[in-house]
């Protein structure tokens, strides 16, 4: 949950603020622009034409997986080192950093899952303006073009991407500080150059001395104090809020070369930056793109807008109270990778920087005629850091996700119940309170896997404790859920209760674990348990210690099924600036908060994660859900969209932001079921039940002051269409699991849009209110109050597709106008595609293991149809280090429907068997026979719908692990 409204003050305040609810949007004043935020404010002064870059083109050399050159910036002289790479699998890797910077910058570490490997360079060309490389066997070739510098990304004949083609690159070298001008405000802006200038400017000679720390350091002071021209100080900002620098206290009468480049102010909180400017900026162009998508977290149309007329999307973990719809600003979680997709080809940019980061989106198609060839100009700039780019090629939006997920690693394959349905509210609030909803779901027929317990269940906000009166008998209560074969997913968040009585405080306190100030004693922030210390993640003997946290004889009263939900940890600090931590915090090595920032929250996860899997000595799988992510948390578990609404336009962007985050990488994606603040009304709720049952994650939780909503207090009707939605959820199980499973084992999104089945079709690329799950379904949620009908685009040159309600089958490409009642959740399978179910009512999902299938077996206009199934014990690392496991799979052809392994190095032992197939689209057959891989054939008893052309077959009985065939005659 997020921190309540309120202005930035006194820590108290915002504390008290907490009980205000009147306040039903955003304020938005709590959070920067890119006016606000010094960096991005140089960073966006800079305009695009007259870059002072130049590519020493002499300076080229080629190593064994690499090519490096110097750049050198012409106004200041402060060269750079480009890196360049052509990775296996059609990427390139684009590095840039100081030559010799006065101390290291910070190198996202962790993210990757290893270093790429690389393919041998050639310079295939060379003229004194230019160096052509080769780029290995994709057949991509890299144009460098020396003054201005610019690099060409190519294939062929066709130009994929361009670098530093609008001349934004702005790579704020580290330097000392100067001493104070007399006139250090100058009273109008100057010209731009000018500004610019300031940035760069250095008196160094254009070759430095080898960086040798602080003796450069000195000799750089000396050549500063001695320089005399340098700094321009601008004009104020336009924006009052922001304290113009001239005013703030300058510390030990220096002075700023531009202001916020030493020290800015935000509201009460100034950031002593005591490293100066050091932000990075660049520029990619990419002709023959109107259409981007991804950098989540924000609350945004799954297509991403042009950015020019208002601030740039901005990635900066926040806690954002009362999100607004349709808007830049940052929320809980980041990831720099953006798509570029076109008729023709798919690209990836993925920005390795974990600094505060805006990424501007210009277009010369937006709002235009036509005509031109479309282009779409991209601009990241990052507060600190390198530049450290990859450009990932495709073609396919397929090979694009296969790429990303070969640098950032896959989603994690969670547990089988992490899968099914979860109950959760702000709070459940004692062992009755539990056991009373538990027994609701059974009184009512409704499957649940989870209950929830937020911060109320611990003792005074001391995680990995319990509430002694509430909360008496922790096990008692999980051992409960385990007899009913469910589970509990207890919150444990990153904020630590400053309190001497406190093991977990004093145990972070003594080994020297928490996030440190600028001053070097234990940061304190105010949060949940009021004073409170924040671990410092990113310190791998922290995290080490973290995860032993979860060993069941640390964590008092935990069990196996117990899980755990990682909130607030982008981190959420009500005190801080933005309600986070203040960026001249320090970090583990002495990095400052400021160049890590975004990856806080994938650490907390990671650490969470790895405890729960060695709690069980490795063997299994963790479940863990994090609030705040950056590229990679998807190995980590699962991910939500935050503190959402109760109100239509939530529950509409909810599907455009799974999807935005799936195409990061993130497939373990949900929002808040019913919203987490204000009050559903019913029919609202059953749209989300039913809109959430098709999302990958499904939890329904609420805010605090709302009313109580479990499934069964609004009216037999709704309990009834909540029960269908939950329960076809769970029918759909298998197929949930095999599609994870496959997206573990290469990278593709679960939810993914339209656009990536069918990248050829245009009509797609915008659509972001009906999407596909795996490659087989077609979801389009009713997210409409008072809805009669939708309409649903079927794409699909020559394809079929059929409702899977009343197994209609409908031509595509054609809209649909589908009429709804309460009841409808419009789902189409995909002419061509098998998809497993298991449709026999259960009260979790552990309680189907070993329940037989229905095969629905949905035809091609070709008659053909293929899928498969994942099978393995749901919770355990069995599958990955001992083959326990079945991937089958089934391909209709010429009439038979056949079972085969699809991995044939895998074997599970299951009882499950095969109760019924359901072929849609089939004529009447003569007879049907079943062929079993041993023993004689069997006839199989069938009933044919001529009428709607389904052909159902019942009880083959043959196991789901053996090899089979089904002959129509
Ligand atoms: C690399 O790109 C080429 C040409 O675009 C394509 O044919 C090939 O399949 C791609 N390889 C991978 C691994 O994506």
């Amino acid at each position: 949950m997020a921190v309540a409204p309120g202005r930035r003050g006194p820590a108290a305040l915002a504390w008290a603020a907490l009980f205000l609810t009147a306040a039903l949007a955003v304020d938005r004043g709590n959070f920067k622009t890119c006016e606000q935020s010094g960096f991005c404010r140089r960073q966006r002064s800079l305009k695009p034409g007259s870059s002072p870059y130049r590519a020493l083109l002499e300076s080229l050399q080629l190593g064994p997986d690499s090519a490096t050159l110097q750049l050198i910036n012409e106004e200041n002289k402060v060269p750079l080192l480009l890196e360049l790479w052509g990775l296996r699998g059609n990427m390139t890797r684009i590095r840039i950093d100081e030559l010799k910077p006065l101390r290291p910058r910070f190198r996202v570490p962790d993210v990757l899952v290893a270093e790429p490997p690389a393919e041998q360079l050639a310079v295939t060309g060379r003229d004194e303006g230019s160096v052509e490389l080769a780029l290995g066997a994709g057949g991509h070739r890299l144009l460098v073009t020396a003054k201005p510098f610019r690099l060409d990304l190519l294939r062929g004949r066709e130009l994929l991407c361009s670098v530093n083609a609008r001349g934004l690159l702005l790579f704020e070298h580290l330097r000392p500080r100067r001493r104070p001008f007399s006139d250090k405000v100058s009273s109008s802006v100057g010209s731009l150059w000018d500004k610019i200038k300031s940035l760069f400017h250095r008196e160094t000679p254009a070759e430095p001395p080898a960086a040798a720390a602080e003796d450069e350091e000195e000799e750089r002071q000396g050549a500063a104090e001695a320089g005399g021209e340098g700094a321009k100080a601008a004009g104020a900002p336009a924006d009052g809020s922001m304290q113009p620098e001239a005013a703030a206290p300058a510390a030990e009468g220096e002075a700023a070369e531009e202001p916020g480049a030493w020290e800015e102010t935000f509201k009460t909180h100034t950031d002593s930056k005591p490293h100066g400017p050091a932000s990075v900026g660049l520029d990619f162009s990419l002709p023959g793109f109107e259409h981007v998508y991804g950098i989540p977290e924000h609350a945004e149309s799954l297509r991403l807008r042009t950015t020019e007329a208002g601030d740039p999307y901005r990635l900066y973990n926040l806690d954002v109270f009362q999100y607004e719809l349709y808007n830049p600003m940052a929320l809980y979680g980041s990831v720099p990778l953006l798509l570029a997709h076109s008729a023709r080809r798919t690209l990836g940019l993925f920005w390795l920087n974990a600094a505060e980061t805006w990424v501007d989106i210009g277009s010369n198609t937006a709002g235009k005629g036509g005509g031109e060839t479309p282009q779409t100009d991209v601009r990241w700039m990052s507060e600190s850091g390198i530049i450290d780019a990859f450009l990932l090629l495709g073609p396919t939006p397929g090979a694009v996700a296969a790429q990303y997920a070969s640098l950032t690693g896959t989603q994690a394959l969670p547990p089988l119940f992490a899968l099914g349905y979860h109950q959760s509210r702000w709070n459940y609030n004692d062992e009755e309170d539990v056991a009373a909803v538990e027994r609701g779901f059974d009184e009512h027929d409704i499957p649940c896997d989870v209950i929830w317990l937020d911060i109320e269940h611990a003792d005074g906000k001391r995680y990995f404790t319990w509430d002694p009166s509430k909360f008496p008998q922790p096990r008692a209560m999980l051992q409960r859920l385990a007899a009913k074969k469910r589970k509990m997913v207890s919150i444990v968040d990153p904020h630590i209760k400053v309190d001497s009585g406190y093991r977990v405080h004093n145990e972070i306190r003594s080994r020297g674990f928490y996030v440190k100030t600028k001053d070097g004693s234990d940061y304190e922030g105010w949060c949940w348990p009021g004073s409170a210390g924040y671990p410092d993640f990113t310190d791998p003997a922290m995290r080490a210690w973290w995860a032993g946290m979860f060993a069941y004889e640390q964590y008092e009263g935990s069990a196996e099924n117990l899980f755990t939900w990682n909130d607030m940890n982008e981190p959420s600090v009500f005190s801080g600036p933005e309600v986070t931590m203040q960026k001249d915090a320090v970090h583990h090595g002495g990095w400052e908060h400021r160049d890590l920032h975004n990856l806080y929250g994938f650490y907390v996860q990671m650490a969470t994660a790895q405890g729960q899997v060695q709690r069980s000595g490795g063997r299994e799988r963790p479940f863990v859900l994090s609030r705040a992510f950056f590229a990679g948390s998807q190995r980590y578990g699962a991910v939500w969209t935050g503190d959402n609404a109760a109100e239509w336009e939530h529950l509409k962007i909810s599907i455009a932001m799974c999807l935005s985050m799936g195409l990061a990488g993130l497939s373990f994606c949900g929002a808040d079921v019913g919203g987490f603040f204000k009050n559903p009304d019913a029919e609202l709720l059953v749209r989300w039940y039913q809109a959430g049952a098709y999302q990958p994650f499904f939890r329904a939780h609420a805010h605090l002051d709302t009313v109580r909503r479990e499934p069964w207090l609004f009216g037999e009707e709704n309990t009834a269409l909540i029960r269908a939605a939950v329960r076809q959820r769970y029918a759909l199980l298998p197929f949930w699991y095999t599609a994870f499973y496959r997206s573990h084992r290469h990278g593709q999104p679960v939810m993914r849009p339209l656009w990536m089945e069918f990248p050829d079709d245009v009509a797609t690329f915008a659509i972001d209110d009906q999407y596909m799950i795996d490659r087989a379904l077609l979801v389009h949620p009713v997210t409409e109050q008072g809805a009669r009908g939708v309409q649903v685009y079927l794409p699909g040159e020559g394809e079929v597709w059929y409702d899977v309600a009343s197994r209609q089958k409908h031509h595509a490409p054609q809209t649909l106008y589908v009429p709804v009642t309460m009841s409808s959740v419009p789902v189409y399978q995909r002419g061509g595609t098998v998809v497993p179910r298991q449709e026999r009512a259960r009260r979790s999902a552990e309680c189907m293991r070993g329940d037989p299938f229905t095969l629905y077996v949905a035809l091609s206009p070709q008659g053909t149809a293929e899928g498969d199934l994942f099978l393995d014990d749901g919770r355990t690392f069995d599958f990955q280090t001992h083959n326990r496991f079945l991937h089958r799979r089934f391909t209709f052809a010429s009439g038979a429907l056949t079972a085969r392994a699809a991995d044939p190095s895998g074997a599970f032992d299951t009882p499950a068997w095969l109760e019924r197939v359901v072929i849609l689209g089939a004529g009447k057959p003569a007879a049907v026979v079943l062929q079993p891989a041993a023993g004689p054939e069997t006839r199989l008893d069938f009933q044919h719908d001529a009428e709607t052309s389904v052909l159902t077959l019942r009880k083959p009985g043959v196991l789901m692990a053996d090899d089979w065939s089904i002959l129509l005659r």
